[in-house]
């Protein structure tokens, strides 16, 4: 049996009218890198931030390392979200800030850390992203597929042992979004931590996933290693992966 790092036990939110989990459950192996697909608006980033204790379910249970994290008050919460890290879909660095302070900004904020040790820990952040060349410019000068990488950097200078991605390669092109896939692929090995990625790009997840979650109508529907997901006869998630109009999921 793989550990548990986080899991979302029958979680039901809705914002108002709009029911947007019910009675979800998910499991995130320790160590591993879950993809999470579904439609658009379907609930995916909802999910990462109940994962990080943004947001609280109206029913239903989020554990973090064995610990139900919905009664928490934030002070309590502030230990366990240390150790995690969530890469925005929307991520925007300040634009009055070099790149290097931007990464910097969460060690500035949360350690006693030296000036000195906050560089340090940057540059090796900047490093793993393949952007140490970038610490002195400003955002301004940097291309989408850099800022991206640069967010990601902010994400990781903390060394959370789990990251939560939101659509990390959207809008990016063929030959970043290999990279930034593989930039994932390489925090989750350096760090040995755990990731969980939104992700629409089938061909990233391939390379990525050890595990795909499939969230449909409020909850996971399917739930597998990436090969047998690939070869599941799951009608819904047939469709998905085939990008197919013609099927169960109303367009
Ligand atoms: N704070 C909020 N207040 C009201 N409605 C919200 C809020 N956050 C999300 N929603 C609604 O919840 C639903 C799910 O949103 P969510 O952002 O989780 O979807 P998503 O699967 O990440 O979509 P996308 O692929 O487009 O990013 C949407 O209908 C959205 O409008
Ligand atoms: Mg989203």
């Amino acid at each position: 049996m793989s550990k548990l790092i986080a899991q979302l036990d029958d979680v039901s939110l809705a914002f108002g009218e709009r029911v947007v989990l019910k009675n979800c459950s998910l499991d995130i192996v320790e160590g591993a890198i879950t993809c999470i697909v579904g439609l658009s608006g379907a609930g995916k980033s909802t999910i990462l931030r109940l994962l990080d204790g943004l947001i609280r379910p109206q029913s239903g249970h989020v554990f973090l390392r064995g610990k139900d994290i919905c009664h928490m008050s934030e002070e309590q919460l502030i230990p366990t979200r240390q150790k995690i890290s969530l890469a925005f879909q929307f991520a925007a660095l300040l634009d009055s800030l070099s790149v290097g302070d931007n990464v910097g900004l969460p060690l500035q904020e949360h350690t006693d850390l030296s000036t000195a040790e906050i560089r340090k820990l940057v540059m090796d952040a900047l490093d793993s992203v393949g952007l140490e060349h970038t610490y002195d410019n400003l955002p301004s000068e940097l291309s989408g597929g850099m800022l991206k990488r640069a967010g990601f950097a902010r994400a990781i200078v903390t060394r959370p042992d789990l990251i939560l991605y939101d659509e990390p390669t959207t809008g990016l092109d063929p030959i970043v979004t290999h990279l930034i896939t593989n930039t994932i692929v390489k925090l989750r090995n350096k760090l040995s931590g755990t990731a969980v990625v939104i992700s629409h790009d089938l061909q990233s997840i391939f390379i990525m996933a050890d595990y795909v979650a499939m969230l449909f109508e409020g909850a996971i529907i399917a739930y597998d290693t990436v090969e047998a997901i690939r070869r599941s006869s799951n009608p819904i998630v047939q469709q998905f992966m085939q990008g197919s109009e013609v099927g169960p999921i109303p367009i």
